[in-house]
């Protein structure tokens, strides 16, 4: 059998913890029939601070590193779609500084790759919301076939395929942060008992 390559092998290892995130009780609402203004607000709140740390503690890591990488910043974007749907930001927590290469890579795996989804949470919400909702996060930076294409190149570049273990810990804890993010939002604003 053929070696996979470290997107195959990535995409293979970290199935289990993107079906936790698309699954979640804040999120699965998006790509329902019936979604409903106050999910879809609810929704992106829930994401902005997991968003928001892990965009920061990228771009510094980036910096520190010295890596030069065209990282898509979208905290502003979702911020404005947050308070056009009349809600507030939650505050955001600071996470500890990227010390590695693959730290940086697999977070990266983890926030590029949330824009496909994006794309595709972006036409559902239209179809079903059509223009009652900003849709600027999910639609303003869909990741392009050839970003993404380059996203893997440099990542095979950086990361040869001893380091992938340590590449997959790191999209792990990615993932694993927009759990946590997710489950602090939820406790700090339980739904009203009707
Ligand atoms: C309801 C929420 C979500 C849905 C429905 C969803 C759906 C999808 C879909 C359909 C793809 C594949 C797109 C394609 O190949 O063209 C994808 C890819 C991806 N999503 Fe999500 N997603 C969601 C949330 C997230 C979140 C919050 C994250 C980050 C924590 C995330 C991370 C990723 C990654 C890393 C990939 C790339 C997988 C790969 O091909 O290696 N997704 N998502």
């Amino acid at each position: 059998m053929s070696k996979p390559t470290l997107a195959t092998w990535l995409r293979r290892e970290t199935r289990l913890e993107h079906h936790r995130v698309d699954q979640h009780p804040v999120l699965k609402p998006l790509l329902k029939r019936e979604l409903a203004i106050e999910e879809y607000a609810t929704a992106l709140s829930a994401l902005y601070a997991p968003v928001a740390s892990l965009e920061a503690a990228l771009s510094s890591g980036l910096g520190a590193h010295g890596v030069n990488y065209p990282l898509t910043q979208r905290e502003a974007l979702l911020k404005a779609d947050i308070l056009q749907l009349g809600r507030q930001v939650q505050p955001v927590s600071h996470l500890p500084p990227l010390a590695t290469i693959e730290a940086i890579v697999g977070t990266l795996y983890v926030l590029e790759g949330s824009r496909l989804g994006g794309a595709m949470i972006a036409r559902h919400v239209r179809q079903v919301l059509e223009d009652q909702v900003p849709l600027r996060f999910f639609a303003a930076a869909p990741l392009q076939t050839q970003e993404w294409a380059a996203f893997w190149v440099f990542a095979e570049n950086l990361c040869p395929p001893p380091s992938w273990p340590a590449v997959r810990e790191s999209a792990q804890q990615a993932f694993a942060h927009f759990i946590q993010g997710l489950e602090a939002f939820v406790n700090a604003n339980p739904t009203p008992k009707e």
